[in-house]
C-alpha cells in the first residue's frame, strides 16, 4: 500500500449470497467492529437487487455500495440485465467488470469487458476491473503474459483520465474459493508487474495512482501480509466479506498499516 499515492480499498464481494433482510443486522454488526474506516475505503458489491437496500443499510458506516456486474448496452431490450444508469442511480459507486466467475460461467471475453468498463465510466460508476491466470496457465509460466493481455484488451481505448479512475483487481482464478492464497511474495509480484504495464502504457504519475487489489482466498489472517506489498492497495474479498467479524480483521490490518 502507499497512501501518499493511492487510495486503499477493501472491497467485499458478497457473489450471489445473503438477502435484503439481512443487510441490517450485517450492517450493524460491521459498525460495531469498525466503528469508522480512518484511511481506508471499504466497499460492498452485493446483488443488483440488494443495491437500494444495502446504501440504507450501510450509510451510517460510511460503507460505499457496488454492483457486481454492468450490461455493455445503455439501454434497451437487454432482458435480465442491468444498465450503468440504472445501476449508479439505485446508489451503486463500484462496479465489479470481467470477475474471472463471469468469464467462466458467461464467456464474457476481454472485448466485451473493455465495453462494459467504459459504460461504467460513462456513468460516473467505478470500474473494479478483474485479471488473472489459471493454475494451468500459472504452471505454465505464463501469468505476466496473460495478464498483459487482459490488460491491453480492457484499457483499449481507455484515456488517462479514465485509468486514474478505475480500480484494477489481482485475482489468480486458482486462489478464488479454494483457500489457496497466492503468497504474499507472489501476489505483489504480480501486482508490481501490472504497475509497470499501466506505467508503460500511461506514464509514471498515473501508474502511481492506480489502485490496485488483490482477491483470492484473503482472510483476517492473511490481509496484513498482502496488504504490507508495495504494490497491493486493498482486497476484493469474497467468502471472508460475508462474516462481519472476518472482514472487519481484514479492514483493521488495512488500516493499521497506514498507521
Ligand atoms: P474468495 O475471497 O472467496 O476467494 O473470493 C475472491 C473473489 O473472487 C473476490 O472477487
Amino acid at each position: 500500500m502507499n497512501r501518499k499515492y493511492r487510495k486503499t480499498i477493501i472491497a467485499g464481494n458478497w457473489k450471489m449470497n445473503k438477502l435484503p433482510s439481512e443487510l441490517k443486522t450485517f450492517s450493524e454488526a460491521l459498525k460495531a467492529l469498525v466503528p469508522r474506516a480512518k484511511w481506508c475505503e471499504v466497499a460492498v458489491c452485493v446483488p443488483a437487487v440488494m443495491i437500494p437496500g444495502a446504501v440504507r443499510a450501510f450509510k451510517d458506516g460510511k460503507v460505499c455500495v457496488g454492483a457486481q456486474d454492468i450490461s455493455a448496452a445503455e439501454f434497451g431490450a437487454f432482458t435480465g440485465e442491468c444498465s450503468g444508469a440504472q445501476l449508479a442511480d439505485a446508489g451503486a459507486k463500484y462496479v465489479i467488470v470481467g470477475h474471472s466467475e463471469r468469464r467462466q460461467n458467461h464467456g464474457e471475453t476481454n472485448e466485451l469487458i473493455n465495453a462494459k468498463v467504459k459504460t461504467a465510466l460513462a456513468n460516473k460508476l467505478i470500474p473494479i476491473v478483474c485479471v488473472g491466470e489459471s493454475l494451468e496457465q500459472r504452471e505454465m509460466g505464463v501469468t505476466l503474459e496473460v495478464v498483459t493481455l487482459q490488460i491491453k484488451t480492457i484499457l483499449s481505448d481507455i484515456t488517462a483520465e479514465q485509468v486514474k479512475k478505475l480500480i484494477i483487481a489481482y485475482e489468480p482464478i486458482w486462489a478464488i474459493g479454494t483457500g489457496k492464497t497466492a503468497t504474499a511474495e507472489q501476489a505483489g509480484a504480480v501486482c508490481t508487474a501490472i504497475r509497470a504495464l499501466i506505467r508503460g502504457m500511461y506514464g509514471a504519475r498515473i501508474a502511481r495512482s492506480v489502485t490496485i487489489q488483490y482477491g483470492g482466498s484473503m482472510n483476517g489472517k492473511n490481509a496484513a501480509e498482502l496488504l504490507a506489498q508495495p504494490d497491493i492497495d486493498g482486497g476484493l474479498v469474497g467468502g471472508a466479506s460475508l462474516d462481519p467479524a472476518e472482514f472487519a480483521k481484514i479492514i483493521m490490518a488495512a488500516q493499521e498499516l497506514e498507521e
